[in-house]
């Protein structure tokens, strides 16, 4: 690693640095240890190409690590947005994040690949507020749908991924369901199920209560037409009740189109210390304060 690089995030295997370059680089080592995990990212980052997902730009290695070199996206990932009170972003850009999202996932579809690891740290945000899905260290060949390992974080994996359905299975449906718990933390800004807590022991009592449908997820809080329901939707307990990409994506695509995107970009206020909720989900253009307990997003 070259000594003036910046660690700019952590993982479990490794840790992501700013390598510098123009465009600027960001290079991910990943502890030589850990083949299997490099190999599957390695062999999507190399099929895949869209304006929605992290670029790639190449391989190295050193005596320790191997080395993914790819697009350095400036304001690190959708967790830090969602949780720095001075980025202030409207419905309009809540929306433009979900098209941002599932035409990323269109995009995995048309290459043959499930992320299965989606949730608010992978995903990246750039320079302009443009988000690209990343971390592709847990994909699966979306062809052989079934697996005996359930993979993921726990809070947005999907029941069948954890097995309610009988074994553990994932499918696209499965990427589905976490984005649109995403979405949901998009409008609220908080973590999904936060009253539950945030430590490993409340995520599997959360789980639990999942799995044996002993708590469902509230509406989020807005009055824009048909987005609650399309949350409920793309979160229902069973695959088959979930919007499939291309309805998902021409749903985003067509609220966009009627809101416009002139308010896309958020408002950066480095006054503001409390979170804001998105601008205009209650219909007006008032600054509206989430409700100071809430406020315990990466926690
Ligand atoms: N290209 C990038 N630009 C900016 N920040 C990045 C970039 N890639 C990663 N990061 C930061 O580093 C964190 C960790 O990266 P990533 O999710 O790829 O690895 P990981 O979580 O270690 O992988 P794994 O889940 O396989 O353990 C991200 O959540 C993000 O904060
Ligand atoms: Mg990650």
């Amino acid at each position: 690693m070259e000594s003036n690089a910046t660690v700019i995030g952590r993982g479990t295997f490794g840790f992501v640095v700013l390598a510098g370059g123009h465009p600027k680089i960001a290079a991910k080592y990943i502890l030589k240890g850990q083949t299997a995990i490099f190999k599957k990212e390695q062999e999507a980052m190399e099929k895949l190409s869209h304006p929605n997902i992290v670029k790639f730009y190449g391989f190295g290695e050193d005596e320790y690590f191997n080395i993914i070199k790819m697009e350095y996206c400036e304001r690190n990932s959708l967790l830090q947005i969602l949780d720095d009170p001075s980025i202030i972003y409207s419905m309009v850009t809540a929306i433009c994040w979900g098209e941002h999202m599932f035409a990323a996932l269109k995009h995995l579809e048309k290459v043959g690949i499930l992320h299965r690891d989606i949730k608010p740290e992978n995903v990246l945000v750039d320079h302009q507020f443009i988000l690209k899905l990343a971390d592709f260290g847990c994909v699966r060949d979306s062809k052989s749908a079934k697996s005996f390992t359930s993979v993921g974080t726990l809070r947005y994996m999907s029941p069948e991924t954890a097995g309610a359905l009988g074994i553990s299975q994932s499918t696209l449906l499965s990427d589905v369901y976490a984005v649109g718990l995403i979405l949901w933390e998009i409008i609220e800004r908080r973590r999904v199920y936060s009253e539950y807590g945030l430590n490993p022991f409340s995520q599997q009592s959360l789980f639990r209560d999942i799995l044996d449908k002993k708590t469902v997820l509230s509406d989020p809080n807005c009055v824009q037409d048909g987005i609650k329901d399309f949350i409920r939707r793309s979160t229902s307990f069973y695959p088959n009740d979930r919007p499939r990409n291309d309805e998902s994506l021409s749903f985003w695509s067509n609220l966009r189109e009627k809101y416009g995107i002139e308010t896309f970009l958020p408002i950066i206020d480095p006054q503001q210390k409390s979170l804001i909720r998105p601008i205009g989900f209650d219909g007006t253009l008032n600054r509206v304060a989430l409700e100071e307990d809430w406020i315990s997003l990466s926690h």
